[in-house]
This record gives structure tokens, sequence and C-alpha cells, in this order.
């Protein structure tokens, strides 16, 4: 049996979907299990007493929230040993792209990376890209300009869509990838400018130590900053702009997210789709079409049938809507205002 971890989350959410798509019937771990109905299973990286793995082949751990690094090892930790005593036979771990290893949150992905490889458990590690969501909601316009400190770096962004699907194939057949570290940076590229332009705003980037002062005062948890600044940081330097790795490849599995509807229900009612992310901003501040949600940059061309425009914001913004825990919102002048736990 498979169980996808995080399964509440924007990207487990996803993942788990995929599966049931493809007419298995994975144990939703999550701290909401009644969400899943007989899926759901109480799983608590805080407790090692929710961390009931029996019966469980196949453990997609999808990374546990944005935290201080020893908070996150600690959960990551956890769920392994759990792993290791309940005979699991193979664990996909949701990682972060080796491009990434500037970026603030990297030092506990590598640190579970290690973890896992040392577990004598079989093993497949998932490097995801950055998520595009995250680009486009820092990157959001406000009244019709874009002013984060992104400079001209472009960024191989990453859809949640296209991971959950990889995610999803991989755990379907486990051991066709045991032992494989792989890396899920986006197929194409995007840039502030670019988003800026798509969505007819203007790109006039303010400066790093503008930003992190902003940032000082916008009421965010410590450790945030930093981590927000090494986004703007690593994607600025031109860090995080290679497209080179394993996605498309791995997209060629069966593919069809590019032709399913975007708004099932289990993706609303959660706000997993990544409009809502800047969503909150107000209504003066949306580019002409009608959201900044969507950065342009997330589908791979590989995605997209053949002759089929592709998917770009509707107007379709969903101003307002209750976000989901441990999302980072923009704020007014663009910068993350808000986070909720
Ligand atoms: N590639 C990137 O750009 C990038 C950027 C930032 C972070 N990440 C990593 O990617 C992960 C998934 O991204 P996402 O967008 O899906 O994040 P998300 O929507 O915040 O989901 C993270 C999920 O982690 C689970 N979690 C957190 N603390 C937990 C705990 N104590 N016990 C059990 N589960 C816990 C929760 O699942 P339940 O609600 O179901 O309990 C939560 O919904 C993040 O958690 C983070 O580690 C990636």
């Amino acid at each position: 049996m498979i169980m996808v971890t995080g399964a509440s989350g924007q990207l487990g959410s996803l993942v788990h979907h995929r599966l049931m798509e493809r007419g298995l019937s994975p144990l939703a771990g999550t701290r909401a299990p009644e969400r899943f109905g007989d899926l759901g299973r109480r799983v608590d990286f805080d407790d090692p007493s929710m961390l009931d793995l029996a019966g469980v082949s196949t453990l997609v751990l999808v990374s546990a929230g944005y935290d201080e690094d020893d908070v996150v090892i600690a959960h990551h930790d956890r769920v392994i040993t759990a792993a290791q005593s309940h005979g699991v036979g193979h664990v996909v771990c949701t990682s972060l792209t080796g491009a990434g290893d500037h970026l603030g949150f990297a030092l506990a992905h590598r640190w579970t990376e290690r973890r896992l490889q040392r577990s004598g458990l079989a093993w497949t590690v998932l490097r995801n890209g950055l998520y595009a969501e995250l680009f486009g909601a820092l990157a959001a316009p406000v009244d019709a300009v874009v002013s984060a400190p992104f400079g001209d770096g472009a960024l191989a962004a990453a859809a949640r869509e296209g991971l959950a699907d990889v995610a999803a194939a991989v755990a379907a057949d486990p051991s066709a990838h045991r032992g494989r570290t792989y890396e899920l940076a986006g197929t194409t590229t995007v840039d502030a400018a670019g988003l800026a332009a798509g969505l007819g705003a203007t790109c006039s980037p303010t400066s790093l130590a503008r930003r992190r002062t902003e940032l000082a005062s916008a009421g965010l948890l410590p450790f945030q900053p930093a981590m927000l600044m090494s986004v703007y940081s690593s994607v600025a330097a031109g860090l995080l702009a290679g497209t080179g790795g394993d996605l498309a490849d791995l997209l060629d599995v069966p593919l069809a997210w590019a032709d399913r509807p975007r708004r099932r229900s289990g993706l609303s009612e959660g706000g997993q789709c990544d409009e809502g992310e800047v969503g909150a901003q107000p209504s003066s501040s949306r580019g002409p079409a009608g959201g900044a949600r969507c950065p342009r940059c997330s589908w791979s061309r590989r995605a997209r049938p053949t002759g089929r425009r592709p998917r770009r914001c509707g107007g379709e913004g969903r101003s307002g809507r209750p976000q989901p825990a441990g999302r980072v919102l923009p704020a007014a002048a663009g910068v993350p205002r808000k986070v909720c736990r």
C-alpha cells in the first residue's frame, strides 16, 4: 500500500490525487485524516505515536513545511525511523534541486537525503525545482509594478502539478527508480521582466537591501526573512536558471493533467491551486489578465498537447479566499506579509 504524507498540503494533495487517478488507493498520511475518509491516517511528525506506517509498502515522504532546520530535520528523522521500524519497502522523498544549495531551506533537505541513503531502506529522491507558484507569488505585481528583487535573473520554475505527476509515477512503480536521485528543475525559464510583460505590468526590481529592510517589519517568523532573501539572491544571481534535468524525461510517463479541468473539487476546497497565493492582493493591483497568479513559465512544453495553447491566467483570481497553512502571501508592497501556520 502507498502512503503520501503531507496529503493535505499543496504538493501532497496533488500527489495523492494523481495516484487515485491511476486507480490506486493510497493512504493519506496527514494531520487532517478526516478529509480523506477511509484512506485517511493520522500522521504527525511531531508525535512519534502518530507515525503508524503499518502495512505501508511505499511511502511518499513530502518534506514537511517551512521551519527552522532542526525542526524539519527532527520531523524527517522521525518519519524515516518509523519507516525502518515498520518495514516500509521503499521511500520516495521530495527534496530540493541541487542548484538550490544556496537556498535557506536546502540544508534540511540535504540532511534528509543522507539520512535516507544510510537507512537501509530502498529510496528515491525527487529534487524538486523551485515552485513556479512561489516565484509567481513573490513576483506578483502591485499596482502594475513587479518590484521583487530578482534582478534579471531567470528561474527554471517547476509547477507543483508536474512535480506531483512525477512523484506519482515513481511511487506507482518504485522498483524502477530505486536508488535514483532525480533533478526536477523546470524545463523552461521565467524572469520577473517576462512575468511583468505577460501581465501588462512594468518591472522595477528593488534592491536586496531594501527588500531585507521591508521584510524585517513584515511580521514574519524569525527564520523566514533569511529564507526569502535566499530565494531572491539565488534567482537574481542566476543560480536557478538551469533547465537541464530529469523532469522532461519523467513526464513522458502517461501525462493527462494538461487536459484535466483545473477546478476539481478536492483542489479548490483545500486551496491547493496556485491562484490563491496572490489572490489576497487588492483588485487594483491585478494585471489585465485579471490576476497575477500564473507565472506563465510553469508548464513544460512537453506537457502541452500539440496544437494547444499554453494555459495562462484566465481572470479567475480568487480574491480573499482563505489560505492553507504555511503559505507566504505577498503584501501590497510585494513583500510577503503573512504566514499562516
Ligand atoms: N520546491 C520549492 O519551491 C519549495 C519551496 C518551499 C518549500 N518546499 C518544500 O516542499 C514541501 C511541500 O510543499 P507544499 O507547497 O505542498 O507545502 P504545504 O502546502 O505547506 O504542505 C506542507 C505539508 O507538510 C505537512 N506537515 C507539516 N508539518 C507537519 C507535521 N508536523 N506532521 C505531519 N505533516 C506535516 C502538512 O501536511 P498535512 O497538512 O497533511 O498534515 C503540510 O500540509 C514543503 O513542506 C517544503 O518542505 C519546496
